[in-house]
């Protein structure tokens, strides 16, 4: 886990209340805090009959709170913890919550520190639940979710899948990584892209051969997976046009599954006018098999030929109907090179009528496919260059998603 720039230095508040899921929340607040967040915890009784409050001091460096009557945690000038705590806050997340707590919520009680706290913070408020049984479903528990949606409180809503008791249902906390995107997409509002929609493209498309068989290549989607979630942070809605289902969607990106070149082509071409961006982070197949065979292709011949035809380019196709209607805004692709670096990705740029182009030696061990980090240039069509040394794929999206903005602005 590395350090997220949306996260560094924001205040966090997390409750936690008494449920075998609290034990997840130390991991969240792991999480959190390698990411450079700065998180003060507030449990009830019944969680610290679950997890000890030594464990999440340890994991944020910080006091934990539980102590309706204990003296002020240390704020200059407050001298109620309640208040010290839920002031200046950027976001109060209660995860777990139980059905207790949630019904607190729900009437407004005031009787421990985290109830309190929830009723004084100005901060968004979000909610995980965590219950048992069929709890959840329970029409008291319903109706105070409603209850609390309908005030602002934000859900995260709880998974379906095996509970401690055995038995299975909806219930269940979802795990770190959701619980942080739902944060992130939360923290994102307002950002530098806030009120734009990005339609980023991402993966290996796959062209069929046979019922079993596809021609593809080595993308992994995460580069594409890193620039969705960098729009995300800056507060973009995205929408997602992915190959792959390997890599896990960011929270708040409407994925869109498509598998080969033409199915992306027409899907770009479909939702391009109704964003300010599109991003091809995509590695596109250039050429697919002219036939594919109805039946498995069986093992005969010494050899086997296949005539393969070539694909439509997308960003080709992008550039003559942007012609048209000046939409979107901004278009950005990649160049995949292994020789020429510079030159073959001039020539890109201009022939595809791009923005801004992203150009990557795929040569280099350590920066391309698969790999987590990357080292790119950022080519502009005014004929400037931004090098950018190696890094994480998170980081270059950051970059690229900075110049984006810039471009939007
Ligand atoms: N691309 C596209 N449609 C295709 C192939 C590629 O829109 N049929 C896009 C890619 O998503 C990328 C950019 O074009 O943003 C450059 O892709 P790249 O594979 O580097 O170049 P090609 O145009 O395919 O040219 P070449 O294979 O000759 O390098």
């Amino acid at each position: 886990m590395t350090a997220i720039p949306l996260l560094n230095g924001k205040r966090i508040v997390l409750g936690v209340c008494g449920s075998i899921a609290a034990y997840k929340a130390a991991d969240l607040v792991s999480k959190l805090t390698q990411a450079g967040a700065l998180v003060d915890v507030i449990m009830t009784a019944a969680a610290q009959r679950f997890v000890s409050p030594l464990t999440f001091q340890a994991l944020s460096g910080r006091p934990v709170h539980s102590e309706l009557w204990a003296a002020s945690p240390g704020a200059a000038g407050s001298h109620i913890a309640h208040i010290a705590l839920a002031e200046g806050a950027d976001l109060l997340l209660i995860a777990p919550i139980t059905a207790h707590t949630l019904a607190k919520l729900a009437q407004g009680f005031a009787d421990d520190l985290l109830a309190i706290t929830a009723l004084a913070a100005a901060c968004p408020l979000l909610i995980a639940p965590a219950m048992d049984g069929g709890m959840y479903q329970n029409p008291a528990v319903k109706a105070n979710l409603n209850l609390v949606q309908r005030r602002g409180v934000q859900l995260i809503k709880p998974e379906i899948g095996r509970f401690a008791s055995g038995l299975t249902g909806e219930g269940r906390l979802p795990e770190t990584a959701t619980l942080l995107g739902h944060i992130r997409r939360q923290l994102g509002k307002g950002g530098a892209l806030a009120g734009r929609k990005l339609l980023i493209t991402a993966g290996a498309t796959r062209e069929s051969l046979d019922p079993v068989r596809y021609l593809s290549n080595r993308s992994s989607g995460k580069q594409g997976y890193a620039i969705a979630q960098a729009a995300l942070d800056a507060g973009a809605d995205v929408l997602l046009l992915s190959t792959t289902n390997a890599l896990p969607p960011p929270v708040g990106a409407q994925l869109l599954a498509v598998e080969s070149a033409e199915a992306m082509r027409l899907a770009v071409l479909r939702h391009a006018a109704a964003v300010s961006a599109v991003v091809m982070a995509a590695a596109v197949a250039d050429y697919r098999p002219r036939h594919i065979a109805r039946q498995k292709i069986k093992k005969a011949a010494e050899q086997l030929t296949l005539p393969l035809e070539r694909t439509a380019d997308i960003l080709l196709a992008l550039q003559a109907q942007r012609a048209e209607s000046g939409k979107p805004k901004v278009v950005v692709g990649f160049a995949a090179e292994s020789e020429h670096l510079l030159e073959n990705a001039r020539g890109k740029l201009q022939r595809k009528g791009l923005d801004l182009l992203v150009a990557n030696d795929i040569t280099a061990a350590d920066a391309g496919f698969a790999v987590d980090t990357n080292r790119v240039i950022l080519l502009d069509k005014g004929g400037g260059s931004q090098h950018i040394a190696l890094t994480s794929k998170a980081a270059v999206a950051a970059h690229i998603i900075e110049r984006i903005a810039r471009l939007l602005a």
